[in-house]
């Protein structure tokens, strides 16, 4: 069996549902499911219970954090429409403003125009403002960061025709970075029949012809990030299904396999899954840190058995290649022969790369 070494993967977008949800997930569960999928650093997202935007809420989150995390990790801060000025007091601690243009799982969707253009004239930085939006928002998005001069990401990117917007909107000057995930490029629309509500998330599934779309276009993408957003089975199979996927564990095999079959190279692999998040966030690479994995045969990955706590994955049965045999953070062994080593709290902020983080969307 081969054996392969990787830098890690940062995944720039995670739900740890901690606090509010933590009969999801939580910091010690979701950081543990990191560290099983080679994932040495996670940004998390802020649509907790309560939501992280302000001050007391981001403070207590990071306390949890400091005390329960076993993989690196950054924290976002959110905007629920109404106050601006904590926002600005947490920019520096923060990696990025999320604001959701959307409706989504939570309580966050914030399109007043009024409130946009607010808080897109106070963000300090120096992380991006991210975005959760579909096509017409996405526009509007673009237009509101040419005007006021911010870097903006848009995550989970929804459409192939999104990406040519943002491309061009990147040529006219606009400081633009975006994300796909692998639930929108390893799963279709055709899949959700078979899913069900376990195939039901925001941005949806789209059609395989747009999946094919996304493959055309993927020298367009600054990152592949999981958009990890686990929900029990009960919630899943439940009258209203929250939206949502768990993905920390499955993102590297699936991955793994696309570069065996010649969809992207190792080497675009680790840009999308380590160096890019880092660049586009501003962070520095944890020192002496890395992932082993085993490289065997093509092996169908299962349905269950995970360590996030919600114990299933949409990818059941798609073509998986690689085992994460041991992960090395920052000097000390942490995941070894399907074991955490570390304790609670050995996990750190990432670190910021610049003191400005200016160049960070320099290609
Ligand atoms: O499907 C989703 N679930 N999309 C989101 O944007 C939020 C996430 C969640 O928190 O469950
Ligand atoms: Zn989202
Ligand atoms: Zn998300």
């Amino acid at each position: 069996m081969a054996t392969i070494m990787l830098p890690g993967l940062v995944d720039a977008h995670v739900h740890l549902r901690e606090p509010g949800a933590t009969h999801k997930e939580d910091i010690a569960s979701g950081t543990v499911a990191a560290l099983a999928g080679g994932v040495i650093g996670l940004l998390d997202m802020p649509n907790n219970t309560p939501p992280i935007v302000a001050e007391e809420a981001f403070r207590e989150k990071k306390t949890l954090f400091q005390q329960k995390a076993v993989s690196d990790y950054g924290l976002f801060v959110g905007f629920d429409g109404s106050q601006v000025a904590p926002l600005v007091a947490l920019a520096p601690q923060a990696v990025g403003l999320k604001l959701y243009l959307d409706e989504t799982f939570g309580d966050m969707t914030t399109a007043a125009p009024e409130a946009l253009r607010r808080v897109f004239a106070a963000w300090p930085g120096p992380g991006p403002i991210a975005i959760h939006a579909e096509s017409a928002s996405i526009r509007m998005a673009l237009r509101l960061a040419a005007e006021f001069g911010q870097r903006l990401h848009v995550c989970h990117v929804p459409h192939p025709a999104d990406l040519d917007i943002i491309a061009a909107a990147r040529q006219q000057g606009v400081a633009v970075t975006c994300e796909l995930t692998p639930h929108h490029l390893f799963l279709s629309a055709e899949d959700t029949e078979r899913l069900g509500a376990y195939g039901r998330m925001k941005p949806p599934l789209v059609p395989s012809d747009e999946v094919r779309g996304f493959w055309e276009r993927l020298e367009l993408v600054d990152m592949i990030a999981s958009d990890h957003a686990p929900h029990t089975r009960a919630e899943k199979e439940s009258a209203t299904p929250p939206p949502g996927v768990p993905g920390l564990e499955t993102t590297l095999p699936l991955l793994l396999h696309a570069v065996d079959e010649g969809r992207l190279t190792l080497a675009r692999m680790i840009e999308l899954t380590y160096h890019n998040p880092l660049r586009v966030y501003g962070l520095r690479a944890p020192a002496d840190s890395g992932v082993t994995v085993e490289v065997g045969e093509a092996y169908r990955l299962p349905a269950t058995g995970y360590r996030t706590r919600c114990g299933w994955s949409p990818f059941g049965g798609q073509w998986g290649l690689g085992r994460v045999a041991e992960v090395r953070l920052r000097g000390q062994v942490v995941w070894q022969g399907g074991q955490c080593l570390a304790a609670p709290g050995y996990g750190q902020p990432l670190g910021r790369a610049h003191e400005s983080g200016q160049d960070a969307t320099a290609q």
